[in-house]
């Protein structure tokens, strides 16, 4: 809402689509900013190939009564995550109940028996998971109700699978006959795309990078100012004290962080089963490796100041900026490259043969599986590879403004209790380096990694940064210093009953363990307190004892504040010749957990969806199929409708 010398922002489409000359609206649900990412690439398509008048809308920026006053000769394009368990995205829940609604109606009083929205083209693209049980239900539901209320999808429903991993392809595949039907349906004409920049990125020599007003990482102008200001968010993260770093175990390449971040004094709080969100920094050496093979390096300090050239293009971070900073804070360099973003790029190659190559590698789905997606590279390592040496000098800043994707902050599920350290945050998190047979790069998380180099820093380490990641320092006025770190909250449902009496069963193998420490450290607290503290039953698995046995002395302590109530049993995978998985190990204890199961226990699972939840899910159906003595399938419904009331939680990741 505007105040006082501000501008209102307008809330009604149509009105901005005609001040804005459009006749495209690309809107997107999005949670982790991936559909974001679609809606503005098909927008960027639409404008250059078809000349559309594109733009893209939040779901949340928008209100949806005057849908039904929607043109015939424009179209909608909907791009939606379905997030959890078949939800809307956050953005798109207001949007969602207001299309859903029995009795929806519109500003000219039209209810859905009427077909209100009669002239309304769209067309949806879904972004889903079918590890999931509740696939892609977003994108399918909401065209269910827009074809209730009467509108008309021009070309096939597309559905994208990140599960199978195949996101892009599956959304290349469907893009093409969408656009065909769409042409013919509009009346439109191909033409030869040409790249058509959607911000102007200004090189400032005037300004000195180490002026006030340039943003060198800072989230926004209050943190530029120097002052943090509430309320921390999604948009505004707190840049929080690392009050405690240490790892629970390094083997090898593999560490394993334990981090308390202090947020007392910020107003963010969270409950037990909370997630965290840490806003990543890129890796110096990658930096480095990017703004090199573009030809950046010497002007890295170099201020740019960017413009949208539309009224409706976001910035995708704040300026004036300088190009190190941009890249470090901002943009998402080291993720798998795209392949239409190669072709994009091939027109901007050193010379004609790396331009031919680019264009193969673009318009060829196998070749670019075979020698850029297996091969893992990110998008400064492919450019080195092909151009051997040659610098990448044509390509415009702006278009890998547009192609790349803002760097999204990753998720953690909080390992304390709030109950027992409300200012402070734990983290439990494995540092990733994994390494693919035939690539040329070890492929190293972003996000784990910078944690481990902010661990190392804060303890001084005689030889920091094993990984060659060295983090700038950017100014005395920023806080990103080494021993700070951006986050802030995001409540989740995974929560422990209220009542500490009812018993409760856990299953988190390796750093699943994370919100369980938080449960287990809840009620010990509890049962110190003089409560009826309900059994508490963890299965937890990990390799070997002597290696990645984390909070092993933690659970000792657990079982003498708790006795009886607190029992933990571990599934150690590679110490015998077989191996041995918390789903094995439930099988050995299936009269308790169904004994457990029958006093109302509340069943929770946390880590690896695709393999490790699902078999979890299984053997729990089976243990209540044969300790009940009723048929497999009997089993499994039961299990459906413990998920049904809440009484079987997950908290998985793929
Ligand atoms: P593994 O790596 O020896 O196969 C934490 O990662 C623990 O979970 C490890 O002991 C790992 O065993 C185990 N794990 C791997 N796959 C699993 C699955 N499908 N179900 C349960 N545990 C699994």
């Amino acid at each position: 809402n505007g105040s006082a010398g501000k501008a209102t922002k307008s809330r009604n489409i149509l009105e901005k689509m005609d001040e804005t000359g459009k006749n495209c609206v690309v809107f997107y649900g999005s949670q982790t900013g991936t559909a974001e990412d679609y809606a503005s690439r098909l927008a960027k398509e639409g404008s250059s190939r078809f000349g559309l008048k594109t733009m893209t809308a939040d779901l949340e920026d928008y209100d949806y009564e005057n849908l039904d006053t929607f043109p015939e000769d424009k179209v909608a394009m909907f791009v939606l995550a379905t997030y959890g368990e078949g939800e809307p995205t956050d953005n798109a829940v207001e949007f969602y109940e207001f299309i859903s609604s029995e009795d929806v109606s519109f500003s000219e009083g039209a209810s859905a028996e009427d077909k209100p929205l009669s002239n309304l083209k769209y067309v949806t693209f879904g972004l889903g998971n079918n590890t999931y049980e509740h696939y892609n239900s977003m994108v399918r539901n909401v065209a269910k109700f827009l074809d209730r209320l009467g509108a008309t999808r021009i070309g096939d429903a597309g559905e994208g699978d990140d599960g199978a991993g195949t996101m892009e392809e599956d959304f290349l595949a469907w893009k093409e006959p969408m656009w065909k039907a769409l042409t013919e349906s509009m009346g439109l004409e191909e033409r030869e795309a040409v790249y058509e920049p959607v911000f102007e990125v200004t090189e400032r020599e005037d300004m000195d990078a180490e002026s006030d007003e340039v943003y060198l990482g800072e989230p926004n102008k209050n943190h530029l100012e120097g002052k943090q200001k509430g309320p921390f968010n999604a948009h505004n993260p707190y840049i929080a004290p690392i009050a405690e770093s240490k790892e629970l175990f390094t083997v090898k390449d593999r560490n394993c962080l334990h981090m308390e971040i202090d947020i007392s004094g910020s107003n963010l709080s969270y409950t037990t089963g909370d997630h965290i969100a840490v806003w990543p920094t890129n890796a110096g050496k990658e930096v480095d490796r990017f703004l090199n093979i573009l030809g950046l390096k010497e002007k890295r300090h170099t201020v740019i100041a960017i413009k949208g050239l539309d009224a409706t293009a976001k910035l995708p971070f704040p300026s004036p900026t300088t190009y190190d900073a941009a890249v470090r804070y901002h943009m998402e360099i080291c993720a798998p490259v795209s392949r239409q973003f190669v072709s994009q790029l091939a027109a901007f190659s050193p010379n004609d043969n790396i331009k031919a190559e680019m264009a193969k590698i673009g318009s060829d789905k196998d070749y670019f599986q075979d020698e850029v997606y297996s091969k893992n590279y990110n998008i400064a390592q492919l450019l080195e590879f092909l151009s051997q040496g040659q610098k990448w000098e044509k390509i415009p800043f702006s278009l890998f403004m547009e192609g790349l994707h803002k760097i999204q902050p990753r998720y953690y599920s909080i390992s304390s209790s709030s109950l027992v350290q409300k200012d402070k945050i734990s983290i439990t998190a494995v540092v990733e380096s994994i390494e693919i047979p035939g690539a040329p790069n070890v492929v190293k998380g972003v996000t784990t990694n910078y944690l481990l180099a902010l661990k190392q820093k804060q303890h001084g380490d005689p030889h920091p940064d094993p990984h060659g990641l060295d983090y700038a320092i950017t100014g005395p006025r920023n806080k990103y210093d080494g021993i700070h770190v951006p986050v802030h909250v995001r409540h989740s449902n995974f929560k422990l009953p209220s009542d500490p009496s009812k018993p409760i069963i856990m299953v988190g193998p390796g750093t699943g363990v994370a919100p369980f420490r938080g449960f287990v450290q809840e009620r010990a607290e509890q049962a110190k307190n003089g409560e009826n503290v309900g059994k508490t039953m963890l299965f937890f698995g990990c390799r070997k004892k002597a290696e990645d046995f984390i909070y092993e002395k933690e659970w000792e302590q657990y079982k003498q504040d708790m006795g009886d109530a607190f029992f933990i049993d571990v599934a150690f995978s590679r110490e015998g010749a077989k191996k041995v998985y918390v789903q094995h190990r439930m099988k050995d204890f299936a009269k308790e957990i169904n004994e457990l199961l029958e006093q109302k226990a509340y069943f929770y699972v946390c880590g690896d969806a695709a393999n490790m939840a699902r078999e979890v899910n299984t053997v729990l159906a089976q243990i209540i199929s044969e300790q009940r003595g009723v048929p497999e399938s009997k089993g499994e419904e039961i299990v459906k409708a413990m998920r049904a009331n809440n009484s079987y939680q997950e908290d998985v990741w793929s």
